[in-house]
């Protein structure tokens, strides 16, 4: 993919960790320049840059939640002041479930799930679509969704709503966005060895018991997702637009096990 992306001006959100520093790296070595947005911590963001501008790209972090409209507002101006214009947008920014019944779920739980996993990707989005739209250019679109998009765990109502709602933001926004030459795509991944899934990562059993169930016999790994996130932004990809992407080692295929 070397080559693929020049010129071309990024934005990753959750671009500070896991996928989303995967994709922050992956999209520089196409020849993108990168700007990473992240929640809390400046030094993880900082040695993303790094490992960005290690891949010979420009890079520029800002902080913003991506649930907070004025915060996404003032970072996506940011880094366009820093880096140019962007027409490329990662959505990863995201947390995890917590193992939580709808009925033992507190609200505020409840809500903070939406703000960040769905109304993030509306916010930074509208953001992109707008100025993109205003100034005639095209673009790409790319949010991480999850196989919980489509396949529910008890515990995680709130995660897998979330995703749900994205994938079919995913969709309408695709047909929105269609005439202006923006493709709207999401990528749904099994388990990828993150720091979301820390304890696939520290706890050798945890792990073991959880790789029997993907069919090729192993958990994924973030540059896997990456890469398919580049390709989503790449002219190969150019026809593509609404399409949930899965990438789990065939773990969803097993959704029926034991019917
Ligand atoms: N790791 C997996 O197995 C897996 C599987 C399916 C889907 N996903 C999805 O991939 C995406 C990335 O997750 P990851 O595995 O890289 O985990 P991660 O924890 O490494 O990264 C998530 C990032 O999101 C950021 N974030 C959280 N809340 C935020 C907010 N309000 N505003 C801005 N940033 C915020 C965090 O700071 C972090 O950098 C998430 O959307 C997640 O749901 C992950």
């Amino acid at each position: 993919m070397a080559g693929q992306l020049d010129g071309e001006v990024a934005i990753v959100t959750g671009g500070e960790s896991g996928i989303g520093a995967a994709c922050a790296r992956a999209l520089a070595a196409a020849g993108a320049a990168v700007g990473i947005l992240y929640l809390e911590d400046a030094a993880l963001a900082g040695s993303a840059r790094d490992a960005v501008e290690a891949r010979g790209a420009r890079s520029a972090i800002a902080r913003a939640d991506v649930g907070n409209e004025a915060d996404v507002e003032r970072a996506f101006a940011t880094i366009g002041d820093m880096l140019g214009p962007p027409a490329l947008l990662i959505n990863s920014a995201g947390i995890n479930m917590r193992n939580v019944a709808v009925a033992d779920m507190e609200l505020a739980q409840w809500e903070h799930m939406l703000r960040t996993d769905l109304t993030g990707t509306f916010l930074t989005s509208r953001r992109l679509v707008r100025t993109l739209r205003a100034e005639g250019r095209p673009g790409r679109i790319v949010n991480i969704s999850s196989i919980h998009g489509q396949i529910v765990r008890a515990g995680g109502a709130d995660y897998c709503a979330a995703k749900a709602g994205l994938e079919n933001l995913t969709r309408t926004m695709a047909i929105e966005c269609a005439p202006n030459g923006i493709t709207v795509n999401a990528i749904a991944p099994g388990m990828i060895l993150t720091p979301m899934n820390m304890r696939a990562q520290t706890d050798k059993q945890f792990r073991a018991a959880a790789e029997r169930h993907i069919p090729v016999g192993r958990a994924g790994r973030p540059e896997e997702v990456a890469a398919m996130a580049v390709y989503l932004c790449s002219k190969a990809a150019a026809y593509v637009t609404g399409a949930i992407l899965k990438i789990d080692g065939g773990l969803s295929l097993e959704a029926a096990l034991g019917a």
